[in-house]
């Protein structure tokens, strides 16, 4: 009987040194994803999202360390994981002479599926994912969004039990995106499924995850739900916003004041807020305060992280494992 807070992924020490780089792209890192839910990795450019979803699909060797999915070490038992897990990579690419319908059909087919029982699969898909009006244009034909559609509908589509998804909305308009997010829920809470996902975008990472955590320079700042992230690591509990009528030196003697944007945004308690909010009414200048987001918490945790790691050279890793890219499945 699986227990509730059963792991399905497990990372210990975890360390992938890309040859020729002398900085880690993981470093050290231990993390614990439990089986069901939405789980989102954070972090900025280069900080090793996609090495280890890479290493957890069992496409790229650790260094050191060791990871295990459902169990199973990723290492010595790399087909036995490859067969009940789904992968959109990042910056994948459907073929550019197929179709949609073609691709969803095909993902399945790839996995034993028949032409009818993938037929019967992908027409409800095209429809929940809006892509039913273009189910039978190439994909060469198709704009970035609606490929990246094909790329996610090709994942999810398969009768999986883990599913990862490096960063599967980019590109998406609002609207796709909240479908994306709809039939993601939708698939944790009716079938039960772990999905694991990477994100720049906050809001998402909000909505969606059951846990996340945020990795910088290859290993963990912070875990947990998105709330227990966010009061953990930012002390005041609320930011006003501000455009004009006070001075960036005022402001900061209410708090910690940041420039974001054409805003200055101070972090505070609710009675400081309280306090600025009746300053700005004396002097009628519009402000706006607001509980703090994960956003806020991101900058704060990784803000003057790098984006590069310096004295990684951008060499092409060599493949130490052929295997599909670009969207496709893996059997
Ligand atoms: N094939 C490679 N060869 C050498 N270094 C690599 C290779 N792939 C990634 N790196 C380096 O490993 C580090 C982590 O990269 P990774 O792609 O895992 O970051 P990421 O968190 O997914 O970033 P992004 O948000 O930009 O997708 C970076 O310093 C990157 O330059
Ligand atoms: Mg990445």
């Amino acid at each position: 009987m699986r227990g509730l807070s059963e792991s399905i992924i497990e990372a210990q020490d975890l360390v992938k040194i890309y040859k020729k780089s002398k900085v880690p792209a993981i470093d050290g890192l231990t993390l614990r994803i439990k089986r069901g839910g939405i789980f989102t990795l954070l972090g900025r450019n280069g900080a090793g999202k996609t090495t280890f979803l890479r290493i957890a699909t069992t496409q790229l060797l650790p260094t050191s360390g060791t990871m295990k999915v459902f169990g199973l070490d990723v290492v010595k038992d790399p087909k036995r994981i490859r067969r009940r897990i789904a992968i959109t990579p990042q910056e994948g690419r459907p073929l550019f002479t197929l179709n949609a319908r073609d691709h969803i059909a095909l993902s399945l087919m790839m996995r034993g599926a028949t032409r009818e029982e993938a037929n019967a699969k992908t027409e409800p898909l095209l429809k929940t994912l809006d892509l039913e009006n273009v189910g039978k244009v190439h994909s060469e034909e198709l704009s970035g969004g609606l490929r990246q559609r094909i790329l996610i509908a090709m994942t999810i589509v398969c009768d999986v039990e883990l599913m990862f998804l490096d960063e599967p909305t980019i590109g998406l308009d609002p609207v796709g995106r909240r479908k994306v997010w709809d039939e993601l829920i939708r698939l944790k809470n009716e079938e039960g499924r772990t999905i694991v996902l990477t994100t720049h975008y906050m809001d998402e990472a909000e909505s969606l995850s059951d846990d996340l955590a945020i990795i910088d320079r290859g290993h963990v700042l912070a875990k947990g739900n998105p709330r227990e992230v966010k009061e953990r690591n930012v002390g005041p509990k609320t930011r006003v916003d501000v455009s004009q009528g006070f001075t960036l030196e005022e402001l900061s003697s209410y708090g910690r004041t940041i420039k974001a944007g054409n805003l200055l945004r101070v972090f505070t308690s609710d009675e400081v807020a309280s306090e600025i909010s009746r300053e700005a009414l004396r002097r009628k200048v519009p402000i706006s305060i607001s509980p703090v987001t994960l956003d806020d918490v991101f900058v704060e945790l990784v803000g003057s992280g790098i984006e590069q790691a310096e004295e990684s050279e951008p060499v092409e890793e060599p493949k130490e494992r052929e295997e599909p890219q670009r969207g496709m499945v893996m059997k």
